[in-house]
């Protein structure tokens, strides 16, 4: 059985009043979640994850980033590296959104050596994928995402790794309101779960998470959470508010 992940992307939201009075609303809930069903992350800006990790430091809430530099280290202005994040024992870390593909241009074999990176140093990936809508409309969805999974896992060894998470969030219901159907979700978490075997083997693609993300808010999560092979959320506007975080999170532990 996996467990279900409930993954907050902040992306640039919410100041430092915002941020702590989140965690310090959301904490009291904890004891509500149960750990061995249900896992609640949060990726804040990173000017504020060392502050947001002291908060949470003996509850469940993971604190992660939302991206990470290829680079190990050097003149890299603006960036941070891997390292930096193990040493402020960041749990996490988003890479290859796809406002990161657009807006930066960053490519399938960026995001792989981003992935590599934070396997190497043990921090849990968080690999988003997804179509756009003229993508979707061509009828070449699954193409692009396994083309999408063979660049950002080549020569990615997985088979010890199952902490690895897949996000798949088409383009077109990112922050539009618009969700794909459960149905359609749940045809493209199985098609990643069939790459995972065809490419490494049964166990791995058993054990690995897939979420779903694009729109994720209390009234729909529930169905999408029923789907076969959706193992949580990755959440961007309905995950601002803590109320609303914590309602899916309770509707997650069902
Ligand atoms: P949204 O964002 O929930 O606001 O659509 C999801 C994401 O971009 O991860």
């Amino acid at each position: 059985m996996r467990k279900k992940i409930i993954a907050g992307n902040w992306k640039m939201n919410h100041n430092f009043n915002e941020c702590v009075n989140f965690i310090n609303e959301v904490k009291p809930s904890v004891v509500d979640n149960d750990p061995a069903k249900v896992e609640m992350l949060i990726a804040p800006s990173f000017v504020f994850i060392k502050t947001l990790k002291d908060m949470v430091n003996d509850s469940q809430i993971m604190i992660g980033s939302q991206d990470v530099s290829s680079h190990e280290k050097g003149a890299y202005t603006g960036e941070i590296s891997v390292s930096m994040l193990n040493s402020i024992k960041c749990d996490f870390s988003i890479i290859g959104h796809s406002e990161r593909r657009s807006y930066h241009h960053e490519s399938n074999s960026l995001i792989r050596e981003k992935l590599q990176k934070l396997i190497d140093n043990n921090i849990r990936p968080i690999v988003c994928i997804g179509e756009t809508l003229e993508q979707r409309e061509k009828g070449i969805t699954n193409e692009i995402i396994l083309q999408q999974l063979s660049g950002c896992f080549a020569d990615i060894d997985l088979n010890n790794n199952t902490q690895i998470v897949i996000a798949y969030e088409p383009i077109w219901a990112i922050g539009t309101g618009k969700t794909a159907t459960p149905e359609m979700a749940q045809e493209v978490h199985h098609n990643i779960r069939l790459w995972i075997e065809d490419n490494y083997n049964k166990e791995t693609a058993e054990k690995i998470h897939i979420l779903y993300g694009g729109s994720v808010k209390p009234a729909n999560i529930e169905e999408l959470l029923s789907q076969k092979d959706i193992d949580g959320g990755l959440i961007g506007g309905a995950a601002l508010k803590s109320e609303s975080y914590i309602e899916m999170v309770r509707i997650a532990n069902k």
